[in-house]
């Protein structure tokens, strides 16, 4: 399938890299590009020999957000009918591969809530978060009200999201929006050997994981506990939990097979 408004490409046979691309706009998000930035994640998420995605946008931004020009002229009717910023949107939730953000330059808006969409995000030391929409007479309406407190705690987030400030990749980092801060030249080589060293990992080892993890945010701590132990508990039927255990015990290299 050829996008207008993104770019793919796959890194070492395995890795799969979405670039977000509508420069000029700084890569504001429309319709468009996010039914197509779904359907790539599908085709990924679907795709056996890929392990990873990265999303990334370009060194001035990952996404300033919505795309406001698209949106202004909407009214209630419009939005509410359409269920505007669902369907499109939330096709990353149904991905059960890891998604990584790399994110350099602004991430605003929708672009914030996209980056805190992924699993982790990696942040180039130029990159900017926020969530401005208060200045334009909404809210964050991909998550940010829900997935900024979860990440950074109520008191940041309702300093971000009622004044509308910016984070620095530095304060991102020391507050866990981020996972780590990279010099920006060095941003898609250390996000995509995270993402290889992903990939090496057996694969359904991988896929529990992140699932259980996506889990502590939907449910209790002994729903979560009961949930990740039965998952824990399923990998003993792999071939992969069999191979990692006697190649650490004999001393010598994993050959995982997936399976
Ligand atoms: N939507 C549409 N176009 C956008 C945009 C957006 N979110 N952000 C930037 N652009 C466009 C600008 O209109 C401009 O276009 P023109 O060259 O045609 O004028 C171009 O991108 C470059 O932007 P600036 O000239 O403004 O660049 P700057 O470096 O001076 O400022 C910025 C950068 C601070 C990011 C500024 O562009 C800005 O504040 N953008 C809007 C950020 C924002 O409010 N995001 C939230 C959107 S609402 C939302 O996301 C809702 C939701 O929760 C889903």
């Amino acid at each position: 399938m050829t996008f207008e408004f993104i770019k793919t490409r796959i890194e070492n046979d395995k890795v799969a890299i979405i670039t977000l691309d509508r420069p000029k706009q700084l890569n504001a998000l429309n319709t468009d590009l996010m039914i197509e930035l779904g359907q790539a994640l599908k085709d990924y998420d679907a795709d056996i020999h890929i392990g990873c995605i990265i999303i990334t946008g370009n060194e001035k931004a990952f996404a300033a957000g919505a795309d406001i020009a698209a949106m202004k002229n909407y009214d209630f009717a419009d939005v509410y009918a359409t269920d505007f910023i669902t369907k499109d949107w939330e096709i990353i939730r149904q991905i059960r591969k890891p998604v990584i953000a790399a994110v350099s330059g602004f991430a605003l808006g929708g672009g914030c809530e996209l980056a805190m969409m992924c699993d982790f995000i990696i942040a180039a030391d130029n990159a900017k978060f926020g969530q401005p929409e208060i200045k334009l007479g909404i809210i964050p309406g991909a998550g940010g009200t829900q997935r900024l407190p979860r990440s950074v705690g109520k008191s940041k987030a309702m300093d971000m999201i009622l004044t509308a400030r910016m984070m620095s990749a530095q304060e991102a980092e020391q507050c866990g929006l981020v996972s780590r801060v990279v010099p920006l030249d060095k941003l898609m080589i250390e996000t995509i050997e995270a993402a290889l060293t992903i990939c090496a990992y057996p694969r359904l080892a991988v896929l529990a994981a992140k699932e259980s993890v996506q889990r502590s945010f939907e449910s209790n701590l002994s729903d979560g506990v009961m949930y990740e132990r039965r998952l824990f508990h399923s990998l003993f039927s792999t071939y992969d939990q069999k191979e990692g255990m006697d190649a650490f015990i004999n001393k010598r290299s994993p050959l995982f097979k997936n399976k």
